[in-house]
């Protein structure tokens, strides 16, 4: 197979799309965010890589605490929305109904399926990022989106984001079962 070398990007197709709350000066601020992974199984953690110029950045570094939430379909132009405009000049509270878990200062969103609050346990220093890692003090699903308890897919219709195209994806058909389709290969 013939290949072309394409330059030194980070191709992570796809991204899974959230929406990253803090409070900043005391009131909520969100900034859309696609760098995202979880990072430890126990305790459960979750890593975002944050432009070190955002306005949201400073609400974390101030309390030690974020939310992150996960959008469905019909809630991708808000999502999109605090990802165009810095709470450094537009205010972007009105945007979400929050509520509020254990913590205080990780603003959730209302109508997002999915969410989560988290308190950072590090921040790294990076060229032009900071990776901030949160531990998962608690997640929060909309009944609608369980099934047997579990957040299921389907229900929540999150959605990817693929850069540098800079489009949105919706999440097609299961393709497999995972810790399972790969038994049938055998060593030949
Ligand atoms: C689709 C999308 C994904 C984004 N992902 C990230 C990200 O992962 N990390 C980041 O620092 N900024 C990301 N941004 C940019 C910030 O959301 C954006 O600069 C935002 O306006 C910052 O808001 P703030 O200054 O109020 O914190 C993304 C923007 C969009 C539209």
């Amino acid at each position: 197979m013939s290949k072309t070398k394409i330059g030194a990007q980070a191709f992570l197709y796809p991204m899974p799309m959230a929406v990253i709350g803090a409070h900043v000066k005391e009131k909520p601020n969100y900034l859309a965010a696609a760098w995202l992974t979880r990072v430890n199984f126990n305790p459960p953690m979750i890593g975002v890589a944050l432009g070190k110029v955002h306005f949201t950045n400073r609400g974390i570094r101030e309390h030690l605490e974020f939310s992150v939430n996960i959008p469905d379909l019909d809630g991708m132009a808000a999502a999109d929305y605090v990802g165009l405009v810095s709470g450094m000049k537009t205010d972007k509270s009105w945007l979400y109904k929050a509520f509020y878990g254990e913590l205080t200062h990780a603003p959730m969103i209302e109508n997002c399926p999915l969410t989560m609050e988290c308190r950072v346990t590090q921040i790294v220093d990076l060229p032009s990022n900071e990776f901030v890692i949160g531990e998962i003090v608690n997640a929060y699903c909309d009944e609608s989106c369980l099934t047997d308890g579990i957040p299921d897919i389907t229900k929540i219709r999150p959605f990817a984001l693929t850069m540098p195209d800079n489009r949105y994806w919706e999440i097609g058909e299961m393709a497999g079962k995972a810790w399972s389709v790969g038994r049938k290969i055998q060593k030949g």
